[in-house]
């Protein structure tokens, strides 16, 4: 077995997936901007595991940033046989009074990162047959989200992009997944994007699920080779029910809730 990649491998759910995946045996290759937390998660799970792990320190909001990463691991000799592209950023408000340039970082790091970072291992893992890439979507990408607008956009883009290629790739004995995890307690929605009324009602009243159960949901999808997963029963029951129902429909029902919640109508 050969390195298993993660982005936003720092903290949450990316963090879980590394600490699964290691105890699993996998070699690892974890990337993040956190130097300090990438050292220090590589020394802990190459000690309890007795894996070889390395860390490249990386910035996906950087248009060069995949190109470096895929360069690196030439460089230091890594092959990588599973991808798991992790990280992402959100954000919660109404689109006009949010930050651009958090915004155009959404779609950079969600998508544009993700698909660079695909194509370039994707090229070496055709030619090799065998492989896998695992895209980290959210319950987000089967509905239509007022008020999360740019990052329900990014994830709908990720789930297309994975169905699409997980096709492509059959012939080539690469295995793509879509997992989706629903509302997760990490970092995510603390931060300066997230971390505010509109975050809240957007998640309140949620089922959560921790990260290592997430990690583990993701793993165990892994090993029986999905092509899709959607992590939490209670999440299951979500997507199917969002089956029956326009996305329009759906973003009508979602939005008037939260502007109730919100004040801005009445009920
Ligand atoms: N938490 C949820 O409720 C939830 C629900 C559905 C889907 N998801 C998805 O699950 C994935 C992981 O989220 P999480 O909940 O684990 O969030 P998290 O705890 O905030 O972790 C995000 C990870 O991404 C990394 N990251 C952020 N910006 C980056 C950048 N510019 N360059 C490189 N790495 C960057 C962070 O590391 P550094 O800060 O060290 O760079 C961190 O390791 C995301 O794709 C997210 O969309 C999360």
């Amino acid at each position: 077995m050969n390195y298993t990649l993660i982005t936003g491998a720092s903290s949450g759910i990316g963090e879980a997936v590394a600490k699964e995946f290691a105890s699993k045996k996998h070699k690892l290759i974890l990337v993040a901007r956190s130097e300090g937390k990438l050292q220090q998660l590589c020394k802990e799970l190459s000690s309890s595991y007795g894996i070889r792990t390395e860390y490249i320190v990386a910035d996906l909001s950087r248009v060069d940033a995949s190109r470096e990463i895929f360069d690196e691991c030439q460089k230091r000799n890594l092959q990588v046989d599973v991808l798991i592209n992790n990280a992402g950023i959100g954000s919660s408000g109404e689109f006009p009074d949010n930050d651009l340039n958090t915004e155009l970082d959404i779609i950079q790091i969600n998508c544009t990162s993700l698909t660079a970072l695909t194509h370039l291992f994707l090229q070496e893992m055709k030619a090799r047959k065998s492989g896998t890439i695992i895209n980290l979507g959210s319950l987000i990408a089967f509905i239509a989200s007022p008020y999360m607008s740019v990052y329900a956009a990014s994830k709908h883009f990720v789930k297309i992009f994975t169905y699409s290629i997980a096709e492509e790739c059959k012939p080539y004995n690469v295995h793509v997944m879509f997992f989706s995890p629903g509302l997760t307690t990490s970092n995510f929605m603390n931060t300066k994007a997230t971390n505010n009324a509109w975050g809240k009602s957007l998640t309140s009243n949620a089922a959560t699920q921790t990260p290592g159960q997430v990690a583990s949901e993701l793993s165990m999808a892994f090993d029986q080779k999905k092509a899709f997963r959607i992590s939490g029963i209670k999440n299951r029951r979500i997507v199917m029910l969002t089956r029956i129902l326009p996305l329009r429909t759906i973003a009508r029902i979602f939005s008037r809730q939260k502007q109730k919640q919100m004040g801005l109508i009445k009920s």
